[in-house]
């Protein structure tokens, strides 16, 4: 479950007053009449998926988990940001790993590239190249260069074992190489954008291969999709959300900052920035999606978010019970004059920096404050929180009569890229 607490979001009407619109863009979600209709796949997925394509997966997943010491995840945007924050959401930033999933396809930076090759020299690899439209150049860039690589090593059909492809059914160029190649290959469904993909094969594969429990990341995201079936906004709390957000931006805010008190949420703020931007920035609208982690961000953003220009409103992922915790010790000169905080738990701390700067924010700074209480980082945790925010996005921008589903404005760097790179 997720509470959204607007205790001090300092709304100046009530969330309620939109029901009639949320009924309406509910229904529109559900039957698919809305804008964007056909990539509405993903509001039923946690029932309809694939379970032939799912058990694939894991035994995928098995078989790189016996042989591999590193997993490239190739691919960029919707195709690895959500697996990236599964694995750090979950097993934290330095769990011991039985593989080291990697991440590469996802810029240009001939040092980035150059150095991963260098990294996984002498390493048995493995690799998964994830691209819906198959066609992506810094994945397919990437990937030739890994593939060339991984065949001079092991040989071009060893090789066809060790790489898995996700990508279209049918067309692409990237299916079509697969298949040439003999590449086991995974389906991104097509009524399944990029950034909705998290809980098809384009997560799962990367998230099972890291060792987590993808039975539980559905059955959160089951879990979330019957909890969030209700148009209620008395009870939908992805819907308060949603409508908070937009009732925030008619108050004159610009800026939604997202804010976590754990380090290992900082690739999750990276995932919902890319879903909420790409959704809603169009047509000259939009809240402008930034994210910070708390209380590092503190000593660099904490001034600008206490006495900046009053047009950000914070959101708080707040995790009741951390993956794990310690006492602080007792020290016996206490030199460091932390002999108050003995017996203390990290925890403990942690929640108090988050009590005291929510009250400077909310009733010094002026700051809105969002709340979103999550109960844990577990597995079933994060399939819940993925679909929740699917929900809450899509209807926040349907409010803001903005189709959520599709980024044209994408495309606009790659048609002048393409000119100066030359490509026909
Ligand atoms: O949400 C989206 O559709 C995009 O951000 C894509 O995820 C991203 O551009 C990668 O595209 P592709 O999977 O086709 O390589």
């Amino acid at each position: 479950m997720i509470k959204c607490d607007l205790t001090y979001a300092k709304l100046d009407v009530s969330v309620e007053d939109f029901q009639e619109k949320v009924s309406f863009y509910h229904r529109a979600l559900h039957e698919k009449t809305g804008k964007g209709n056909d990539f509405l796949g993903w509001v039923d997925w946690p029932k309809n998926y694939d379970n032939e394509e799912f058990a694939r997966v894991q035994a995928a997943a098995e078989r790189i988990r016996k042989d591999a010491e590193v997993f490239l995840v190739c691919g960029i945007g919707g195709s690895y940001l959500g697996a990236r924050a599964a694995v750090e959401f979950v097993q934290g930033l330095f769990g011991k790993k039985d593989v080291e999933v990697l991440y590469v396809g996802n810029t240009f930076s001939s040092t980035a590239i150059v150095q991963l090759l260098e990294y996984i020299k002498g390493k048995s690899v493995y690799c998964n190249v994830i691209s819906k439209s198959g066609t992506t150049t810094e994945t397919a860039l990437a990937f030739r260069m890994i593939r060339q690589y991984m065949e001079s090593v092991y040989g071009t059909e060893e090789s066809a074992k060790r790489i898995f492809a996700t990508t279209d059914k049918k067309r692409g160029t990237l299916k079509a190489l697969a298949d040439k190649a003999g590449f086991e290959t995974f389906t991104i469904p097509d009524d399944i954008g990029g950034r909705y993909s998290v809980l098809t094969s384009v997560g799962l594969l990367p998230i099972a291969v890291a060792g987590i429990d993808i039975e539980a990341v559905m059955a959160g995201a089951k879990s979330a999709m019957l909890t969030l079936n209700d148009e209620s906004l008395k009870t939908n709390a992805a819907y308060q959300y949603a409508v908070a957000r937009r009732i925030l931006e008619n108050q004159g805010k610009f800026a939604e900052m997202l804010v976590s008190y754990e380090s290992h949420l900082t690739m999750l703020a990276e995932w919902w920035k890319q879903l909420f931007g790409e959704s809603e920035g169009k047509e000259g609208k939009g809240l402008l999606p930034t994210s910070v982690n708390f209380s590092t961000d503190l000593h660099s953003m904490g001034q600008f978010v206490q006495e900046g220009s009053n047009k950000l409103f914070e959101t708080v992922i707040v995790v009741d019970q951390p993956m794990l915790d310690a006492t602080v010790p007792e020290a016996q000169d206490d030199g460091d004059q932390l002999n108050y905080l003995a017996g203390k738990s990290l925890d403990w701390v942690n929640k108090m920096a988050f009590r005291g700067t929510l009250a400077a924010h909310v009733d010094e700074g002026n700051v809105s404050n969002i709340l979103l209480h999550i109960e844990d980082t577990s597995a079933f945790t994060f399939g819940y929180l993925v679909y929740f925010f699917f929900k809450a996005c899509g209807m926040s921008v349907y409010l803001l009569d903005v189709n959520p589903f599709d980024q044209p404005g994408v495309e606009v760097y790659k048609r002048n890229m393409f000119k100066l790179l030359g490509k026909k």
